[in-house]
């Protein structure tokens, strides 16, 4: 994969809708140690399975709706006609992809699948880092941007972090827990996303215990799980944007939890963190 030479003004290289720059150049740097990408990578092990394979798209000609397209009926209706998300955060997305007949016109189930559309711009925080501000406002429901990541599974997020854990020197951990129930049973952590080598706008996201953006899982095209990220409320131009990364933690696991400076009323005091990945390796 090629590495895109980018500048402050896009430090996408260009291959976003919507240029994503930096607010101040001096921190190019910081932004610099990734190979910017637009969709996840799967690792090996999810090439090979069969969710990598092709979904069947539906046969729309005019408008997908619950009535008539299969992508909507499968799981139900997602946006409305602003394509604002209507769907409840607690069940997945299924959108129109590569494969619907319907995929080169304007489709409303069409949302994540058609890329970042505001105008998101990366800043220097006085103590988290990076962070990402929005230059207008966003209403509520809206698509903001995909966590773009390589695609792995729970061994290798534990070689991951283990890796990490030992090496105080990396400041920031990308690994995402897409977790899922599957038939009504208990939460399934199926997979984890790792936006540290490979990524988007999102990598640069911070956590916070009272965010303005909510994860749902989508799929279009394959069943490769894909972490969207959707404005929980209206948030102002300028306001930093904020996920919860996870259920809140409220103690140190052994050293590998980091504070939170969210600064929220609610703020649990440190990051969220998945001890399952801590655990002995399976
Ligand atoms: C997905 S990255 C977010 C972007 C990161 N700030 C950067 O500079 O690349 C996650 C890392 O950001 C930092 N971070 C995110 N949210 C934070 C918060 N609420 N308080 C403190 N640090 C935070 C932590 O170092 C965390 O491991
Ligand atoms: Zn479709
Ligand atoms: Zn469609
Ligand atoms: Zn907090």
């Amino acid at each position: 994969m090629e590495k895109i030479l980018r500048n402050e003004n896009d430090i996408s290289g260009g291959i976003e809708n919507v240029a994503v720059p930096l607010e101040d150049k001096e921190y190019l740097k910081n932004c610099s140690d990734f190979v910017y990408s637009l969709q996840n990578i799967p690792s090996l092990e999810f090439q090979e399975k069969s969710w990598a394979e092709e979904l069947q798209g539906c046969e729309c000609e005019a408008e997908c709706n619950r009535d008539t397209c299969s992508c909507v009926k499968q799981w139900g209706a997602n946006y409305n006609s602003d394509r604002l998300l209507i769907a409840s955060s607690d069940r997945p997305i299924l959108e129109c992809g590569k494969t619907c007949s319907c995929s080169s016109g304007n489709c409303q189930n069409k949302v994540v699948g058609r890329g970042v559309r505001l105008k998101l711009q990366v800043f220097k925080t006085p103590d988290k880092g990076m962070g990402v501000k929005c230059l207008e406002s966003i209403k509520k429901g809206s698509f903001v941007s995909e966590y773009v990541g390589e695609v792995i599974g729970v061994k290798e997020a534990k070689t991951r972090t283990k890796f990490m854990a030992e090496r105080p020197s990396y400041c920031c951990n990308y690994i995402l827990g897409v977790r899922e129930k599957v038939n009504g049973s208990d939460v399934d952590t199926v997979s984890f996303v790792d936006a540290m080598y490979v990524g988007n706008v999102s990598r640069f996201i911070n956590h916070s215990c009272e965010p303005n953006l909510k994860m749902v899982v989508v799929r279009h095209t394959n069943l490769i799980p894909k972490i969207a990220l959707y404005a929980s409320r209206t948030i102002n131009e300028g306001e930093e944007l904020s996920f919860s990364y996870g259920p809140s933690c409220n103690k140190a696991i052994l050293g590998s939890t980091r504070s939170c400076f969210c600064k929220t009323d609610s703020c649990s005091g440190y990051l969220p963190f998945d001890d399952s990945l801590i655990e002995s390796s399976d």
